[in-house]
């Protein structure tokens, strides 16, 4: 099959075009710089250029762009920069697809849905709830709508918190942990609903092309079917590195470092991923312990 995928050159997205090219199907990245060869093509999502001519007979298109949620303390300005580099890209991929009559849009949308639930177990049949991220995840999904209106299959992607060796939050979590910095994150209570990158990079592919997902579309939770509290996840790692974790980051600490954003991962969501279970999809690394193992052994940590 021939894939477009935008936000390629991110953590999720080069781990997905790696496992695509790899079983031999054709991938193009989309990239906001030069393209490097022929497989980029440029687009700025700025000036709503995008490439008609490499989206047009492609089997799908996947979006995983965004600027990082958890890279910078959240400002007004940030906050604006979060979304505007998911709402409008969105838009204008959707778009592109509908025009194009691509068969089907992946498109990056986050656990953050649904809010902070407390200990209540959450699948893709809950609404959304309150603030900052809950929001832009509604408007994310929404700009996918001209695709979906026009009969593109639009699958939306509600990830969990992606564990991988080369990218996202472990490697920042395995830092502060080996230097014994390592603690929970204010109670600990909340939920982290983790899912590996090996698992992340199935399931996509599932979606994109398992014969029972055909019929999949719209909302998806990608978590594992384990999910943890924040005090279950730290100790997890810790026993991994071997390294103890008898701290609590206090929620000011938290604040003081990362602004608005401390008060998402203070929270969090019991997220099952209901329609993946139900489509038939078999996860590879359905325990964290296994899961962190397999990372420490991989990144001789
Ligand atoms: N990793 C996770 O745990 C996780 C969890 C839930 C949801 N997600 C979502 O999944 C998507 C992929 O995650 P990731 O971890 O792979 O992110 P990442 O490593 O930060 O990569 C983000 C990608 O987005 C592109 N990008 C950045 N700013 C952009 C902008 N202003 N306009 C257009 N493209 C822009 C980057 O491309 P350039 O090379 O052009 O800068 C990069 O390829 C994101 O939308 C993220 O919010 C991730």
């Amino acid at each position: 099959m021939r894939v477009v995928i935008a936000g390629g050159s991110g953590f999720l997205g080069r781990h997905l075009t790696c496992a695509l090219r790899q079983s031999g199907d054709g991938v193009t990245a989309l990239v906001r710089r030069a393209p490097r060869g022929p497989g980029e093509a440029g687009w700025d999502p700025v000036a709503g250029v995008v490439p008609f001519a490499v989206i047009d007979g492609a089997d799908a298109v996947v979006n995983l762009c965004g600027a990082g949620i958890g890279d910078r303390r959240w400002t007004d300005a940030r906050r604006e920069v979060l979304r505007t580099s998911r709402i409008g890209p969105t838009e204008l991929l959707s778009a592109a697809c509908a025009k194009l009559s691509v068969p089907t849009l992946v498109n990056a949308s986050a656990v953050g849905y649904y809010g902070d639930r407390g200990d209540d177990v959450v699948t893709e049949v809950d609404g959304p709830g309150d603030g900052f991220l809950a929001r832009l995840c509604v408007d994310w999904e929404a700009a996918t709508g001209a695709a979906a209106a026009a009969g593109v299959r639009v699958v939306n992607l509600r990830t969990g918190l992606v564990l991988g060796p080369n990218g996202g939050m472990l490697p920042r979590l395995v830092l502060l942990t080996k230097t014994l910095l390592g603690g929970r994150l204010g109670s600990g209570r909340q939920w982290w609903p983790w899912i590996s990158v090996v698992d992340h990079v199935a399931a996509v592919r599932f979606l994109l092309r398992g014969s029972d997902s055909r019929a999949v579309h719209g909302p998806v939770n990608l978590t594992a079917p384990t999910p943890v509290t924040n005090a279950e996840f730290t100790r997890a790692l810790g026993a991994v590195l071997h390294r103890p974790t008898p701290w609590a980051i206090p929620p000011f600490a938290l604040r003081a470092a990362l602004g608005d954003f401390a008060g998402e991962i203070l929270t969090g969501q019991r997220a099952l991923p209901s329609v993946l279970k139900r489509s038939g999809f078999t996860f590879l690394q359905p325990e964290l312990t296994t899961a962190l193992r397999s990372f420490a052994l991989a990144a001789r940590l």
